[in-house]
């Protein structure tokens, strides 16, 4: 079928169906905004940031009632509970929340100096806001019987290392929330997965480069810093790389895929090349 890659896979695989998508103004949310609407779903995305996030839904043909954007901060319930009810008033009802909105604080090599405010807005975000999205959009998604709720969770929530301790254990939190989330909502058909990329070049990653790898185009040396410490090579990660693989769970074609962690990490996790088992 013409625009898409696989012949079985229609080339609307969301047609008809009507998403949410936090912190959609810039980075992976926008590349999921953008291809779930290429996939023909209406989408709602919510930010802090208004003249992006304004930007991208117009460039979506806002006017033509298939996008909209709306200001919401994901830490407080108030504005997430409006989301969800203007998604449903603007498209009829709320079929994929993806919750998506995230921070990764800043760098701290040294537990003593761990600010706990630090901390605490860190997992504002990553969890309470996370928790927030998936709870409102049970509610609406609870008397239709589904809907697919899909938190982007990152390489963090599988080994440590790899960010700082907030974020490492905010992305372990999401991880353990879409589980217990799952386990309930299963009995009314709701499915409740999230994703954990690698690195993707966007403002929150390039900001956790080391010092020493800082060259004077910080995108070329976050690109060879990332491409030195991935399993795979010869593929660059992208957000639209994440994307498809929210893609996947939000369409039918994952329809009995509940409760999972989908890796985007080309191996990272499961691999450890400490030992050079495999050295050339
Ligand atoms: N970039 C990576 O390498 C990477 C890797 C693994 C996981 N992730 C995760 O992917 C998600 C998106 O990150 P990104 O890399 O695109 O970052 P980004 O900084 O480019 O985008 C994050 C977006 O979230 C918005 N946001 C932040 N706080 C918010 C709040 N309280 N309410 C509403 N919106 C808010 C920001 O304004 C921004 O538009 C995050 O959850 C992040 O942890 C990113």
């Amino acid at each position: 079928m013409a625009g898409s890659t696989d012949p079985a896979l229609p080339s609307q695989r969301l047609l008809g169906k009507i998403a949410l998508v936090t912190g959609g103004a810039t980075g992976i949310g926008e590349s999921i905004a953008r291809l779930f609407h290429k996939h023909g779903a209406k989408v709602c995305l919510v930010d802090l940031q208004d003249e992006l996030g304004q930007s991208v839904c117009d460039s979506l043909g806002g006017a033509t009632n298939t996008a909209c954007y709306l200001h919401c901060d994901v830490t407080v319930e108030d504005d997430v509970r409006r989301a969800v009810d203007f998604t449903v008033a603007q498209f009829g009802a709320l079929d994929i929340m993806v919750n998506n909105a995230g921070l990764s604080g800043p760098p701290c090599p040294d537990i003593r100096d761990a600010e706990l405010s630090d901390f605490d807005r860190v997992f504002d975000v990553n969890v309470k806001g996370t928790f927030i999205g998936m709870k409102h959009a049970a509610r609406a998604m609870i008397p239709r019987s589904k809907g697919s709720i899909i938190s982007i969770c990152s390489v963090a929530s599988a080994i440590g290392g790899l960010g700082p301790h907030p974020y490492t254990g905010s992305k372990h939190a999401v991880l353990g929330l879409t589980r217990n989330v799952a386990a309930e909502l299963g009995k009314h058909g709701i499915r409740v997965n999230c994703v954990s990329p690698y690195a993707v070049p966007t403002s929150l990653a390039v900001a956790h480069l080391p010092e020493d790898q800082r060259t004077e185009d910080v995108m070329t040396g976050f690109r060879s810093f990332v491409g030195a410490h991935a399993n795979l090579k010869g593929v660059e990660l992208t957000a639209n790389d994440v994307a498809n693989a929210v893609l996947f769970l939000a369409s039918e074609e994952s329809r009995y895929i509940s409760g999972d962690n989908l890796m985007v990490d080309g191996g990272f996790t499961c691999t450890n090349h400490a030992l050079r088992v495999f050295r050339e």
